[in-house]
């Protein structure tokens, strides 16, 4: 199979470094790649959010299969141009992407197909935004309702600072709108699922940690770390996901005529009430799927085909290895706030020659002929090991060998699970 995969950071690092071990997979390609994702694949130079240039440079390449990493080629209707071209794609139509594009549109469908989520209200206005911020009551939850890198949500007890997030959404343009929802307390899951519109495969649970510094302390980030498996979740957590959530809104999307054939992402809260939805996101999140490839046995390329062509439900049961997995992130200076360039980046050999160690990159670039910071998020170090201690252990001792100046990560991804 010959495989075009978009996006350059370490989320499509690791894709591809599962594709390029498959025997399934005869050529990869990865448009615009990063450093690190070049020493295992071909790259090419493509503007990844261009729907005609991404379709072009599918058909140059006969790509039999392309898979769409990040939501902004999704959201700007990559996945349609691809499709329209004949080539399956992994990946859903704009118009099934909303449903990580709007949180208001992800509400609407989560409410027709009964799925459990926070209690929210779509306000136009500053005014409604008081009004629901009085009536849900702290902590406040308000998410601008477009795609914002997961910067968009504001979690505080402060009244003002929630008030004035809520005053910027609304106030950018004339259609522009604000979630406001009620708190959701408990532990948070990511559950993949793959779709084909119709069928449903769950991939394994992993737990991300989005907050900036020890603790769950510092701002929201695109994600510092995660681990894979739970070994404290619910036996039936995957079950009740896919009952529950997943098949309910792949069913409404598919009712609506715009079936969701990609990956749907199941951000959720297990609160004291039960589980709900805080989130859906159309992609394979960062960096939870560091983690959750990293424990995948079986073929990723064959599993992604079958869901681009319709056919998930003759896919075999995926095989996963016991052995756990922790990534940590490593960030540059400024991060989440900016970032910066430029810094070199020492220790990344040293890491990947530890047992149960490898290096994926993200904001990488070259600099005289040596590693450089080019991001927010540089590397995701990710440990495999016995349990979740082993594995941890693995990734600490990777961390310590890389030396970023200004660099920052948590020291307590995944600690005591
Ligand atoms: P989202 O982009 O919707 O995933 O929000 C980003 C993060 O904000 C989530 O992963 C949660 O940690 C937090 N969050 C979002 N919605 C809620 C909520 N209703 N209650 C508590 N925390 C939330
Ligand atoms: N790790 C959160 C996300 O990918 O959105």
């Amino acid at each position: 199979m010959r495989i075009l995969l978009i996006g350059s950071g370490a989320r499509e690092h690791a894709l591809a470094r599962s594709l390029a071990a498959d025997p399934a997979t005869s050529a990869l390609t990865v448009a615009p790649g990063n450093p690190g994702i070049a020493a295992l694949a071909d790259t090419a130079d493509v503007q990844a959010t261009d729907p005609a240039a991404v379709a072009a440079l599918a058909q140059q390449l006969d790509a039999d299969l392309v898979v769409v990493g990040p939501e902004a080629p999704l959201v700007a209707g990559v996945a349609d141009a691809v499709r329209a071209a004949g080539i399956p794609v992994f990946g859903p139509d704009a118009a099934a992407a909303r449903l990580e594009g709007s949180k208001a549109f992800a509400k609407e469908i989560m409410a027709a197909a009964n799925v459990p989520t926070a209690m929210a209200r779509v306000c136009r206005t500053i005014d409604e935004a008081d009004d629901a911020l009085d009536s849900f009551g702290a902590p406040h939850v308000v998410k601008d309702d477009g795609l914002a890198a997961g910067k968009g949500v504001v979690v505080t007890g402060d009244r003002q600072v929630a008030h004035d997030h809520a005053h910027g959404c609304v106030s950018r343009d004339r259609r522009s709108s604000v979630v406001v929802e009620e708190y959701l307390d408990g532990p948070e899951i990511s559950l993949f699922c793959l779709s084909d519109g119709t069928h449903v495969v769950p991939l394994a649970p992993a737990q991300d940690f989005k907050r900036l510094g020890d603790g769950d302390t510092g701002p929201n980030t695109g994600g510092m770390g995660a681990y894979s498996p739970l070994p404290w979740a619910p036996a039936d957590l995957t079950e009740q996901v896919v009952q529950r959530v997943a098949l309910p809104t792949v069913r409404e999307l598919a009712r609506r005529g715009t079936p969701f054939v990609g990956l749907l992402y199941c951000g959720l809260a297990l609160t004291s009430r039960g589980l709900r939805v805080v989130e859906f996101n159309a992609r394979f999140g960062d960096p939870e799927t560091q983690v959750v490839l990293a424990r995948l046995e079986s073929s990723l390329a064959s599993a992604l085909y079958a869901a681009a062509t319709g056919q998930l439900d003759t896919l075999p049961d995926l095989r996963w290895s016991d052995d756990a997995a922790v990534t940590v992130v490593l960030a540059s200076a400024g991060y989440p706030a900016s970032s910066r360039s430029g810094d070199v980046i020492t220790g990344v050999p040293a890491a990947e020659a530890l047992d149960g160690v490898h290096v994926l990159h993200a904001g990488t670039g070259t600099a005289a002929g040596g590693l450089v910071t080019a991001g927010g998020r540089v590397l995701s170090v990710v440990g495999r090991g016995a349990g979740i201690a082993g594995a941890r252990a693995a990734a600490y001792a990777g961390v310590q060998q890389i030396a970023i100046d200004g660099g920052q990560f948590r020291t307590d991804i995944a600690a005591g699970r």
